[in-house]
């Protein structure tokens, strides 16, 4: 079964919002992904919009043609936000202001009378729920009780293990949990911190049928893309020289 690459397009915006700028946009950047063969888009509006903004996800809707993947947190502002943008997916995160990016999954088993209310309400809207949790059964549990339709497994520990042994064993949880998710009836999908080197390692569990990558995929467009970069602001430079010796 093929594998759905869903492209996280986070950190183009982050990029953006580095300097202030108009560019690079991120909108611009899911229509490329798009045309190189992304199945779909994820994108977290963050609560403290450091990098994916309102406005952002507003164009997305129109833009994309393929399927929009909302990450947010299970807030009354996300879920209104999203219940008036219809993305096709939102994947509920946790998050706190003070994190570099998502560090832990949801724990689903422990705040389903939270999570409860905010999911009904993102399903009756029509909208796929994805919940993003620990390999872990407890969760998948929680995940059926509630409702959602897809868990994405967090494959940062997988992705971070330093010793291989280390990695086999996130691995292993991984699989265990995939196959459980599986026979629950929920979707699988996995992501965070997966890169080409360690991809390998989560596409080949059988039950998982979507991946969400960002930052590697950014980062290595920014280095492939470099030597094209150069050498177009050189023709640039250029075009700037041959008007300065058109002139009187
Ligand atoms: N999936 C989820 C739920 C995430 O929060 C993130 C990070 O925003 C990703 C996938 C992508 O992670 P990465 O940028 O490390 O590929």
């Amino acid at each position: 079964m093929p594998i759905r690459l869903h492209v996280n397009i986070d950190h183009v915006a982050t990029l953006r919002q580095a300097r202030g700028t108009q560019y690079p946009d991120p909108v611009f950047a899911a229509q490329l992904c798009e045309q190189a063969g992304a199945d779909g888009i994820t994108l977290h509006l963050r609560e403290d919009r450091r990098h994916i903004v309102d406005r952002d996800v507003e164009r997305m809707r129109d833009a994309i043609t393929t399927l929009m993947n909302l990450e947010c947190a299970a807030t009354d502002e996300m879920v209104d936000i999203a219940v008036r943008l219809r993305p096709d997916v939102v994947t509920l995160v946790p998050e706190r202001r003070e994190e570099r990016t998502t560090e832990g999954g949801l724990d689903a088993a422990s705040h389903r009378a939270h999570l409860g209310p905010r999911i009904a309400r993102l399903v009756d809207a029509g909208i796929k729920v994805s919940l993003f949790v620990a390999a872990d059964e407890a969760q998948v549990d929680a995940a059926v009780a509630l409702g959602a339709r897809q868990v994405e497994f967090h494959t940062g520990p997988y992705a971070h293990a330093r010793a291989p042994v280390g990695r086999d064993v996130e691995r292993t949880l991984i699989a265990q949990a995939s196959r459980a998710a599986k026979a629950r009836g929920l979707e699988v999908a996995a992501g965070h911190g997966l890169t080409r080197s360690n991809v390998v390692g989560v596409a080949s569990i059988p039950e998982i049928e979507e991946l969400n990558i960002g930052h590697a995929i950014i980062a290595d467009a920014v280095l492939m893309g470099l030597p094209r970069a150069v050498r177009a602001m050189r023709a640039a430079i250029r075009r700037g020289v041959r008007v300065r010796r058109a002139k009187p």
